[in-house]
């Protein structure tokens, strides 16, 4: 905030001797500056910590919101600071009894845009938006890497290894074909498993198996699914392009709306072209949820490159997965991945 100090001083020092103090009366903002329209009725002492807030909120530098001339209202940001100033002192007056309980700094906290999502790891990676990135593009190259027929040949699998969620290590086991699935996750006392038949998915609880109608679970099949070639990633419609780094490493992306208005996005190793990163967007009446899951660590399974560690990244915390083992199986019980009978 050094520079924000320097022009502090500048611009009380350009104030000389020119505003008239009646008695002992303390000047309004109006009566010092030239253009005030936020601030009227308040002291003039006041606008300049005002401003150092402004831009401590947004992490900002004085010059974002003014040009040399302060008084100037050539800048969109400070005329959409004044709506922003009249917004909070309107939920102030209205849900807190006029304190500033809600401030630029509650929405913004640091950030020129506010994020409207819980906090998760991983959201910070943002996709850029890139018009020579092209959707098509990058999934067919995507289908590429994976190579011909990457679904048929490991139309069945078997993997095991262990998750690790917080402090808790436990040994998991999946099967996978296509779409279907099975997780367990091996407990001291009993098992959790969970899985997708193709229609339903099920868990299963201390009280027996709960079966979830799909628009409910599409959280954890998103979760769950090892995406094994195009025809197995989401439909997305309105896609665009985009560019990030994921832990220094170059991505292309392509971002659509999937089924019932999920935004997704789906990160490319820009070297391999292989699925580095899938984020889905779930609305709500209140606002999205989101949820990342990275995939790395692939190996060749019959041929088709297989992320062998994935980290689930949601509002509750991290979940990685590591597999030590993979069995191709193309004999599964298509009933194996029915909620258990009990
Ligand atoms: C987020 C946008 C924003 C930032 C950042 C910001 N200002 Fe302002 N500034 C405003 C707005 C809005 C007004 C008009 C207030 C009003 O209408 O009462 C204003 C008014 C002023 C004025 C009065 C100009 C006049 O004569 O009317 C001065 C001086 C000023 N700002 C200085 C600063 C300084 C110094 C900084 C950096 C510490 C700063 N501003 C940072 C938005 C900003
Ligand atoms: C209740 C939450 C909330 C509060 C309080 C709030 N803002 Fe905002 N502000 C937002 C949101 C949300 C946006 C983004 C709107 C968009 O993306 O179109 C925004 C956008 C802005 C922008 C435009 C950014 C740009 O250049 O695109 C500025 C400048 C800004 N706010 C300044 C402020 C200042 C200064 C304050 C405090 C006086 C403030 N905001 C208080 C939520 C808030």
């Amino acid at each position: 905030m050094r520079l924000a100090y320097g022009i502090l001083i500048l611009s009380f020092s350009g104030l000389g001797g020119a505003v008239a103090v009646t008695g002992q009366q303390a000047p309004l903002a109006e009566q010092q500056f030239k253009n005030i329209k936020s601030f009227k009725g308040d002291k003039a002492s006041d606008v300049i910590p005002a401003m150092q807030f402004m831009s401590a909120s947004l992490k900002v530098d004085c010059d974002y919101c003014h040009t040399a001339d302060r008084a100037s209202d050539d800048l969109e940001p400070k005329r959409a600071a004044r709506e922003m100033i009249a917004m909070q002192r309107e939920i102030n007056k209205t849900h807190f009894n006029g304190r500033n309980q809600i401030t630029c700094a509650t929405c913004h906290g640091g950030k020129i845009r506010p994020v409207g999502v819980p906090p998760i790891t991983g959201l910070e990676v943002r996709a850029r938006r890139a018009a020579t990135v092209v959707a098509d593009d990058v999934l067919a190259n995507y289908g590429k890497a994976m190579g011909a027929d990457a679904a048929s040949k490991v139309a069945g699998l078997h993997l095991e290894g262990m998750s690790e969620s917080g402090a808790v290590k436990s040994k998991v086991e999946a099967t996978y074909s296509g779409s279907k699935f099975t997780f367990t996750t091996k407990g001291a006392k009993a098992d959790n498993k969970m899985g997708f038949n193709g229609t339903m998915a099920w868990f299963t609880t201390e009280k027996g198996i709960q079966a979830v109608p799909l628009q409910y679970a599409v959280h954890y099949v998103n979760e769950k699914t090892l995406f094994v070639g195009l025809d197995s990633l989401p439909k997305l419609t309105n896609t665009s392009g985009g560019t990030a780094k994921i832990e220094g490493k170059d991505n292309v992306v392509v971002t659509g709306t999937g089924p019932d208005r999920t935004r997704v996005s789906l990160y490319f190793d820009k070297t391999t072209g292989l699925l580095s990163r899938s984020s889905f967007s779930y609305p709500t009446i209140l606002g999205s949820m989101t949820q990342i899951n990275d995939y790395t660590n692939y190996k060749k399974v019959n041929g088709v490159p297989l992320p062998m560690k994935i980290v689930n990244h949601a509002s509750e915390g991290d979940t990685t997965i590591e597999y030590k083992s993979v069995k191709v199986d193309n004999k599964i019980d298509p009933i194996s991945f029915d909620p258990p009978k009990s």
